[in-house]
Protein backbone atom coordinates (compact mmCIF):
# COMPACT_ATOMS: atom_id res chain seq x y z
CA UNK A 1 0.00 0.00 0.00
CA UNK A 2 1.29 4.07 -1.14
CA UNK A 3 -0.04 6.67 0.86
CA UNK A 4 -2.23 9.31 -0.46
CA UNK A 5 -2.33 13.09 -0.06
CA UNK A 6 -4.71 14.63 2.25
CA UNK A 7 -8.37 14.83 1.29
CA UNK A 8 -8.74 18.53 1.34
CA UNK A 9 -10.75 20.04 4.52
CA UNK A 10 -13.57 21.46 3.09
CA UNK A 11 -15.29 17.43 2.62
CA UNK A 12 -14.11 16.42 6.22
CA UNK A 13 -16.92 14.84 8.06
CA UNK A 14 -18.90 13.38 5.19
CA UNK A 15 -19.32 9.95 4.20
CA UNK A 16 -20.83 9.79 0.89
CA UNK A 17 -19.29 13.06 -1.46
CA UNK A 18 -21.27 16.15 -1.85
CA UNK A 19 -19.05 19.10 -3.42
CA UNK A 20 -21.08 22.62 -2.32
CA UNK A 21 -23.37 20.62 -0.31
CA UNK A 22 -24.69 18.76 -3.41
CA UNK A 23 -24.74 14.96 -4.14
CA UNK A 24 -22.18 13.98 -6.82
CA UNK A 25 -24.82 11.92 -8.94
CA UNK A 26 -26.56 15.04 -9.20
CA UNK A 27 -23.75 17.11 -10.26
CA UNK A 28 -23.15 14.84 -12.69
CA UNK A 29 -26.07 14.37 -14.31
CA UNK A 30 -25.91 18.20 -14.46
CA UNK A 31 -22.42 18.05 -15.80
CA UNK A 32 -23.84 15.57 -18.26
CA UNK A 33 -22.34 12.64 -17.67
CA UNK A 34 -18.52 11.42 -16.68
CA UNK A 35 -15.59 12.27 -16.62
CA UNK A 36 -16.66 15.41 -15.36
CA UNK A 37 -14.64 18.71 -13.13
CA UNK A 38 -16.79 20.35 -10.48
CA UNK A 39 -15.67 23.66 -9.14
CA UNK A 40 -16.84 24.78 -5.83
CA UNK A 41 -16.49 28.62 -5.95
CA UNK A 42 -17.47 29.36 -2.49
CA UNK A 43 -13.82 27.91 -2.28
CA UNK A 44 -12.32 30.13 -4.07
CA UNK A 45 -14.26 32.91 -2.60
CA UNK A 46 -12.94 31.81 0.70
CA UNK A 47 -9.36 32.07 -0.65
CA UNK A 48 -9.59 35.00 -1.57
CA UNK A 49 -11.15 36.19 1.48
CA UNK A 50 -8.16 34.41 3.48
CA UNK A 51 -5.32 36.38 1.28
CA UNK A 52 -7.20 39.88 1.50
CA UNK A 53 -7.41 39.03 5.52
CA UNK A 54 -3.82 37.93 5.83
CA UNK A 55 -2.26 40.93 3.45
CA UNK A 56 -4.25 44.04 3.76
CA UNK A 57 -5.10 46.51 1.35
CA UNK A 58 -1.25 47.73 0.60
CA UNK A 59 -1.11 44.45 -1.31
CA UNK A 60 -3.25 43.53 -4.26
CA UNK A 61 -3.64 39.59 -5.58
CA UNK A 62 -3.83 38.83 -9.15
CA UNK A 63 -5.21 35.64 -10.64
CA UNK A 64 -2.94 33.66 -13.30
CA UNK A 65 -5.77 32.40 -15.30
CA UNK A 66 -3.39 29.67 -16.54
CA UNK A 67 -4.01 27.56 -13.42
CA UNK A 68 -8.24 27.25 -14.61
CA UNK A 69 -9.26 29.53 -17.75
CA UNK A 70 -13.20 28.24 -17.63
CA UNK A 71 -14.76 30.96 -18.58
CA UNK A 72 -17.48 30.73 -15.59
CA UNK A 73 -14.56 30.66 -13.35
CA UNK A 74 -12.94 33.99 -14.61
CA UNK A 75 -15.96 35.98 -14.66
CA UNK A 76 -16.32 34.82 -10.77
CA UNK A 77 -13.02 35.64 -9.86
CA UNK A 78 -12.64 39.31 -11.79
CA UNK A 79 -14.48 41.16 -9.45
CA UNK A 80 -12.52 39.87 -6.52
CA UNK A 81 -8.95 40.06 -7.60
CA UNK A 82 -7.07 43.19 -8.51
CA UNK A 83 -5.80 41.68 -11.62
CA UNK A 84 -5.87 38.80 -13.90
CA UNK A 85 -2.49 37.74 -15.54
CA UNK A 86 -2.60 35.66 -19.04
CA UNK A 87 0.15 33.72 -21.41
CA UNK A 88 -1.18 33.93 -24.55
CA UNK A 89 -3.95 35.70 -27.09
CA UNK A 90 -6.11 33.40 -26.25
CA UNK A 91 -5.85 33.60 -22.34
CA UNK A 92 -5.72 37.27 -23.34
CA UNK A 93 -9.46 37.03 -24.99
CA UNK A 94 -10.85 35.63 -21.99
CA UNK A 95 -9.72 37.63 -19.50
CA UNK A 96 -11.21 40.63 -21.69
CA UNK A 97 -14.50 39.49 -21.13
CA UNK A 98 -14.36 39.90 -17.35
CA UNK A 99 -11.61 42.82 -17.15
CA UNK A 100 -10.54 46.16 -18.12
CA UNK A 101 -7.27 46.04 -20.20
CA UNK A 102 -5.76 47.88 -17.62
CA UNK A 103 -5.70 45.33 -15.07
CA UNK A 104 -4.37 42.23 -16.70
CA UNK A 105 -0.67 41.60 -17.14
CA UNK A 106 0.88 39.69 -20.34
CA UNK A 107 3.63 36.89 -19.24
CA UNK A 108 5.53 34.31 -21.17
CA UNK A 109 8.21 33.58 -23.08
CA UNK A 110 7.56 33.73 -27.05
CA UNK A 111 4.86 36.47 -27.72
CA UNK A 112 4.74 36.06 -31.71
CA UNK A 113 3.99 39.82 -32.91
CA UNK A 114 0.46 38.95 -33.75
CA UNK A 115 0.29 38.64 -29.90
CA UNK A 116 2.04 41.53 -29.29
CA UNK A 117 0.22 44.24 -31.30
CA UNK A 118 -3.30 42.43 -29.86
CA UNK A 119 -1.55 43.68 -26.11
CA UNK A 120 -0.68 46.99 -27.12
CA UNK A 121 -3.81 47.70 -29.42
CA UNK A 122 -5.70 46.76 -26.09
CA UNK A 123 -3.91 48.26 -23.19
CA UNK A 124 -2.78 45.33 -21.47
CA UNK A 125 0.89 45.56 -20.26
CA UNK A 126 3.49 42.86 -21.26
CA UNK A 127 5.81 41.45 -19.38
CA UNK A 128 8.86 41.95 -21.18
CA UNK A 129 10.66 38.78 -21.43
CA UNK A 130 13.90 39.78 -23.36
CA UNK A 131 15.55 42.64 -25.06
CA UNK A 132 14.26 41.52 -28.37
CA UNK A 133 10.79 41.01 -27.36
CA UNK A 134 11.27 44.91 -26.40
CA UNK A 135 12.32 45.91 -29.75
CA UNK A 136 9.45 44.35 -31.22
CA UNK A 137 7.04 45.85 -29.17
CA UNK A 138 8.58 49.28 -29.73
CA UNK A 139 8.62 49.07 -33.44
CA UNK A 140 4.88 47.79 -33.03
CA UNK A 141 3.70 50.28 -30.86
CA UNK A 142 5.33 52.91 -33.37
CA UNK A 143 4.15 50.99 -36.26
CA UNK A 144 0.70 51.43 -35.29
CA UNK A 145 0.29 54.42 -33.15
CA UNK A 146 -0.30 53.18 -29.82
CA UNK A 147 1.92 53.76 -26.60
CA UNK A 148 2.93 50.09 -25.05
CA UNK A 149 2.68 49.18 -21.65
CA UNK A 150 5.81 47.66 -21.02
CA UNK A 151 6.82 45.56 -17.53
CA UNK A 152 9.88 44.25 -16.97
CA UNK A 153 9.91 40.63 -16.16
CA UNK A 154 13.91 39.86 -14.00
CA UNK A 155 15.33 36.40 -13.62
CA UNK A 156 15.86 36.93 -10.25
CA UNK A 157 19.29 35.81 -9.10
CA UNK A 158 17.47 33.43 -6.21
CA UNK A 159 14.90 30.83 -6.30
CA UNK A 160 11.98 30.09 -4.31
CA UNK A 161 12.93 27.31 -2.42
CA UNK A 162 11.46 23.98 -1.92
CA UNK A 163 9.17 25.31 -4.75
CA UNK A 164 7.93 22.11 -6.93
CA UNK A 165 9.19 24.37 -10.12
CA UNK A 166 11.97 26.91 -9.74
CA UNK A 167 12.09 30.03 -11.83
CA UNK A 168 14.63 32.02 -11.02
CA UNK A 169 18.50 31.39 -9.85
CA UNK A 170 19.43 30.11 -12.82
CA UNK A 171 19.73 29.81 -16.88
CA UNK A 172 15.93 30.78 -18.12
CA UNK A 173 13.78 31.36 -20.79
CA UNK A 174 11.86 33.62 -18.56
CA UNK A 175 12.46 37.57 -17.88
CA UNK A 176 15.95 39.46 -18.50
CA UNK A 177 18.67 38.90 -16.35
CA UNK A 178 18.89 41.19 -13.04
CA UNK A 179 21.95 42.73 -14.40
CA UNK A 180 20.54 44.09 -17.54
CA UNK A 181 16.73 45.37 -15.94
CA UNK A 182 17.81 48.49 -15.31
CA UNK A 183 19.10 48.91 -18.96
CA UNK A 184 16.00 47.98 -20.22
CA UNK A 185 13.93 49.88 -18.19
CA UNK A 186 16.16 52.57 -19.68
CA UNK A 187 15.32 51.86 -23.09
CA UNK A 188 11.48 51.53 -22.16
CA UNK A 189 11.61 55.43 -20.83
CA UNK A 190 13.68 56.71 -23.46
CA UNK A 191 11.32 55.08 -26.31
CA UNK A 192 8.44 57.17 -24.91
CA UNK A 193 6.94 53.59 -23.76
CA UNK A 194 4.96 53.61 -20.63
CA UNK A 195 7.25 51.84 -18.04
CA UNK A 196 4.50 50.16 -15.49
CA UNK A 197 7.34 47.94 -12.76
CA UNK A 198 9.08 45.07 -12.20
CA UNK A 199 7.64 41.45 -12.68
CA UNK A 200 9.62 38.99 -10.60
CA UNK A 201 8.44 35.48 -10.31
CA UNK A 202 10.63 32.78 -8.82
CA UNK A 203 8.86 29.71 -8.37
CA UNK A 204 5.51 27.84 -7.83
CA UNK A 205 4.32 25.37 -5.57
CA UNK A 206 6.10 25.92 -2.59
CA UNK A 207 4.77 24.78 0.76
CA UNK A 208 7.50 25.90 2.74
CA UNK A 209 6.57 29.35 4.69
CA UNK A 210 10.26 30.81 5.56
CA UNK A 211 11.29 30.11 2.30
CA UNK A 212 8.29 31.75 0.87
CA UNK A 213 8.96 35.03 3.50
CA UNK A 214 12.11 35.11 2.81
CA UNK A 215 11.64 35.59 -0.59
CA UNK A 216 9.22 38.08 -0.81
CA UNK A 217 12.05 40.16 1.28
CA UNK A 218 15.03 39.22 -1.45
CA UNK A 219 12.23 40.29 -3.84
CA UNK A 220 11.80 43.35 -2.76
CA UNK A 221 15.48 43.86 -2.07
CA UNK A 222 15.88 43.44 -5.89
CA UNK A 223 13.20 45.91 -7.22
CA UNK A 224 14.94 48.14 -5.00
CA UNK A 225 18.25 47.68 -6.41
CA UNK A 226 16.93 48.07 -9.80
CA UNK A 227 15.32 50.98 -8.92
CA UNK A 228 18.79 52.89 -7.75
CA UNK A 229 20.11 51.15 -11.08
CA UNK A 230 17.16 52.63 -13.35
CA UNK A 231 16.93 55.98 -11.18
CA UNK A 232 13.21 55.50 -11.66
CA UNK A 233 10.21 54.38 -9.23
CA UNK A 234 8.42 51.47 -10.41
CA UNK A 235 4.51 52.14 -10.24
CA UNK A 236 3.50 48.42 -9.66
CA UNK A 237 6.23 45.58 -8.06
CA UNK A 238 5.05 41.84 -9.30
CA UNK A 239 6.35 39.84 -6.39
CA UNK A 240 5.51 36.45 -8.29
CA UNK A 241 3.73 33.80 -5.90
CA UNK A 242 4.22 30.19 -5.38
CA UNK A 243 1.93 29.49 -2.61
CA UNK A 244 1.50 25.44 -2.72
CA UNK A 245 -1.14 23.50 -1.84
CA UNK A 246 -1.17 19.96 -0.18
CA UNK A 247 -1.05 17.22 -2.72
CA UNK A 248 0.74 14.56 -0.88
CA UNK A 249 1.04 12.51 1.73
CA UNK A 250 2.51 14.80 4.68
CA UNK A 251 2.19 18.08 2.95
CA UNK A 252 0.64 21.08 4.95
CA UNK A 253 -1.20 23.62 4.04
CA UNK A 254 1.29 26.96 3.45
CA UNK A 255 0.29 29.54 6.97
CA UNK A 256 -1.19 32.45 4.53
CA UNK A 257 -1.81 34.75 7.96
CA UNK A 258 1.97 34.65 8.79
CA UNK A 259 3.70 34.95 5.09
CA UNK A 260 1.38 38.03 4.90
CA UNK A 261 2.31 39.59 8.08
CA UNK A 262 6.06 39.73 7.17
CA UNK A 263 5.49 41.08 4.07
CA UNK A 264 3.25 43.77 5.03
CA UNK A 265 6.28 44.56 7.86
CA UNK A 266 8.45 44.61 5.06
CA UNK A 267 6.42 46.83 2.49
CA UNK A 268 5.84 49.37 5.70
CA UNK A 269 9.79 49.64 6.11
CA UNK A 270 10.30 49.56 2.25
CA UNK A 271 12.89 52.37 1.26
CA UNK A 272 12.44 55.56 -0.63
CA UNK A 273 13.12 54.42 -4.80
CA UNK A 274 9.68 52.29 -3.83
CA UNK A 275 8.05 54.84 -1.46
CA UNK A 276 5.18 55.52 -4.30
CA UNK A 277 4.82 51.78 -5.90
CA UNK A 278 2.12 49.25 -5.37
CA UNK A 279 2.73 45.47 -4.91
CA UNK A 280 0.82 42.81 -5.96
CA UNK A 281 1.08 38.64 -5.56
CA UNK A 282 0.35 36.54 -8.46
CA UNK A 283 -1.50 33.13 -7.53
CA UNK A 284 -2.98 30.12 -9.46
CA UNK A 285 -3.07 27.17 -8.37
CA UNK A 286 -3.71 28.45 -4.53
CA UNK A 287 -6.53 30.10 -4.91
CA UNK A 288 -8.39 27.30 -7.29
CA UNK A 289 -6.85 24.24 -6.67
CA UNK A 290 -8.91 22.82 -3.89
CA UNK A 291 -12.03 23.65 -5.39
CA UNK A 292 -11.83 21.25 -7.91
CA UNK A 293 -12.69 17.68 -7.76
CA UNK A 294 -12.40 15.49 -10.82
CA UNK A 295 -14.95 12.66 -11.12
CA UNK A 296 -14.35 9.44 -13.05
CA UNK A 297 -16.67 5.91 -13.55
CA UNK A 298 -15.63 2.97 -13.01
CA UNK A 299 -16.44 0.73 -16.02
CA UNK A 300 -13.96 -2.13 -15.35
CA UNK A 301 -12.37 -4.19 -12.40
CA UNK A 302 -9.71 -7.12 -12.75
CA UNK A 303 -7.50 -8.34 -11.00
CA UNK A 304 -3.39 -9.49 -12.76
CA UNK A 305 -1.19 -11.32 -10.85
CA UNK A 306 -2.30 -10.50 -7.35
CA UNK A 307 -3.39 -6.75 -8.00
CA UNK A 308 -6.51 -5.06 -8.31
CA UNK A 309 -7.20 -3.48 -11.04
CA UNK A 310 -10.07 -0.41 -10.91
CA UNK A 311 -10.26 0.82 -14.32
CA UNK A 312 -12.22 4.10 -14.96
CA UNK A 313 -13.75 6.35 -17.73
CA UNK A 314 -10.98 9.11 -17.12
CA UNK A 315 -7.58 9.31 -16.64
CA UNK A 316 -4.56 11.35 -17.87
CA UNK A 317 -5.81 12.77 -20.64
CA UNK A 318 -7.97 14.80 -18.44
CA UNK A 319 -5.95 14.74 -15.23
CA UNK A 320 -2.19 14.51 -16.07
CA UNK A 321 -0.75 15.96 -12.81
CA UNK A 322 -2.53 13.41 -10.48
CA UNK A 323 -1.08 10.76 -12.87
CA UNK A 324 2.78 12.38 -11.75
CA UNK A 325 3.08 13.24 -15.18
CA UNK A 326 3.08 17.20 -14.59
CA UNK A 327 6.02 18.50 -13.16
CA UNK A 328 6.76 15.63 -10.59
CA UNK A 329 9.77 13.66 -10.41
CA UNK A 330 8.69 11.05 -8.31
CA UNK A 331 5.21 9.55 -8.81
CA UNK A 332 3.09 9.79 -5.51
CA UNK A 333 -0.65 9.40 -5.07
CA UNK A 334 -2.91 12.90 -5.28
CA UNK A 335 -5.97 11.96 -2.72
CA UNK A 336 -8.69 9.94 -4.16
CA UNK A 337 -11.96 8.11 -3.03
CA UNK A 338 -15.12 6.30 -4.07
CA UNK A 339 -17.09 8.70 -3.97
CA UNK A 340 -20.41 7.36 -2.05
CA UNK A 341 -18.17 5.54 0.21
CA UNK A 342 -16.18 8.37 1.66
CA UNK A 343 -16.78 7.73 5.44
CA UNK A 344 -16.00 3.79 5.24
CA UNK A 345 -12.91 2.84 6.03
CA UNK A 346 -10.19 0.98 3.40
CA UNK A 347 -11.09 -2.32 2.37
CA UNK A 348 -8.84 -3.19 -0.55
CA UNK A 349 -5.51 -1.68 -2.05
CA UNK A 350 -5.91 -1.25 -5.66
CA UNK A 351 -5.23 0.49 -8.75
CA UNK A 352 -6.84 3.32 -10.03
CA UNK A 353 -6.06 3.37 -13.42
CA UNK A 354 -7.54 5.40 -16.60
CA UNK A 355 -8.83 4.10 -19.77
CA UNK A 356 -5.86 4.99 -22.22
CA UNK A 357 -3.48 2.22 -23.31
CA UNK A 358 -0.52 3.70 -21.35
CA UNK A 359 1.21 2.43 -17.84
CA UNK A 360 1.48 6.14 -17.16
CA UNK A 361 -2.47 6.71 -17.09
CA UNK A 362 -2.49 5.36 -13.47
CA UNK A 363 -4.94 7.54 -10.76
CA UNK A 364 -4.21 5.71 -7.96
CA UNK A 365 -1.16 3.39 -7.51
CA UNK A 366 -1.71 0.92 -4.79
CA UNK A 367 -4.19 3.08 -2.67
CA UNK A 368 -6.66 1.94 0.37
CA UNK A 369 -10.36 1.94 -0.56
CA UNK A 370 -13.35 1.21 0.54
CA UNK A 371 -14.33 -1.70 -2.03
CA UNK A 372 -15.39 0.21 -5.39
CA UNK A 373 -17.61 -1.50 -8.30
CA UNK A 374 -18.17 -0.74 -11.89
CA UNK A 375 -20.82 2.19 -11.64
CA UNK A 376 -19.05 3.65 -8.62
CA UNK A 377 -17.52 6.98 -9.12
CA UNK A 378 -14.00 7.70 -7.73
CA UNK A 379 -13.10 11.16 -6.85
CA UNK A 380 -9.62 12.55 -7.30
CA UNK A 381 -9.21 16.06 -5.53
CA UNK A 382 -7.39 19.02 -5.40
CA UNK A 383 -8.34 19.26 -9.64
CA UNK A 384 -9.30 22.77 -9.63
CA UNK A 385 -5.88 23.98 -10.68
CA UNK A 386 -3.74 22.53 -14.17
CA UNK A 387 -6.07 20.23 -14.97
CA UNK A 388 -8.55 19.51 -17.95
CA UNK A 389 -5.94 22.77 -19.66
CA UNK A 390 -2.85 21.11 -18.54
CA UNK A 391 -3.52 17.50 -19.71
CA UNK A 392 -3.26 16.14 -23.33
CA UNK A 393 -6.99 15.84 -23.86
CA UNK A 394 -6.98 14.94 -27.77
CA UNK A 395 -4.59 11.70 -26.77
CA UNK A 396 -6.00 8.83 -28.41
CA UNK A 397 -9.51 10.10 -29.13
CA UNK A 398 -11.52 9.62 -25.75
CA UNK A 399 -14.50 12.54 -25.20
CA UNK A 400 -13.26 15.76 -23.20
CA UNK A 401 -14.54 16.29 -19.68
CA UNK A 402 -16.82 18.44 -18.68
CA UNK A 403 -16.49 21.35 -16.73
CA UNK A 404 -19.18 22.91 -13.98
CA UNK A 405 -18.50 25.66 -11.74
CA UNK A 406 -21.14 25.51 -8.81
CA UNK A 407 -21.36 28.22 -6.36
CA UNK A 408 -23.38 27.33 -3.38
CA UNK A 409 -24.02 31.05 -1.98
CA UNK A 410 -25.28 32.32 -5.03
CA UNK A 411 -28.51 30.47 -5.75
CA UNK A 412 -28.94 32.11 -8.77
C1 LIG B 1 4.38 34.08 -14.59
C2 LIG B 1 3.56 33.16 -13.77
N1 LIG B 1 2.61 33.68 -12.98
C3 LIG B 1 1.83 32.89 -12.22
C4 LIG B 1 1.97 31.52 -12.22
C5 LIG B 1 1.04 30.71 -11.38
O1 LIG B 1 1.69 29.94 -10.44
P1 LIG B 1 0.85 29.14 -9.35
O2 LIG B 1 -0.28 28.48 -10.05
O3 LIG B 1 1.82 28.20 -8.77
O4 LIG B 1 0.35 30.13 -8.35
C6 LIG B 1 2.96 30.93 -13.02
C7 LIG B 1 3.14 29.47 -13.02
O5 LIG B 1 3.99 28.90 -13.60
C8 LIG B 1 3.77 31.78 -13.82
O6 LIG B 1 4.71 31.28 -14.63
Amino acid sequence: MKPMGPIPPDFAGQTSLAIGGRDVEALIAKAGDTPAFVYDFSVVRSRVQRFRDAFGPEIGLHYAIKANPLPALIAAIAPLVDGLDVASAGELAKARDAMDADHISFAGPGKRDAELELAIREGVTINLESDGEASRAFAIGHGIGFTPRLAVRVNPDFELRGSGMKMGGRASPFGVEASQAAALVGRILSEGADWRGFHIFAGSQSLDNDAIIETHAATLALAERLADEAGASPSLVNLGGGFGIPYFVNDLQIDVACIGEALSHAVIRRPDSLSDSRFAIELGRWLVGESGVYLTRVVDRKISQGEVFVIVDGGLHHQLAASGNFGTVVRRNYPIAVASKLGESASETVNVVGCLCTPLDRLGDKVALPHAEVGDVIAVFLAGAYGRTASPEAFLGHPPSRELLIDPDDPA
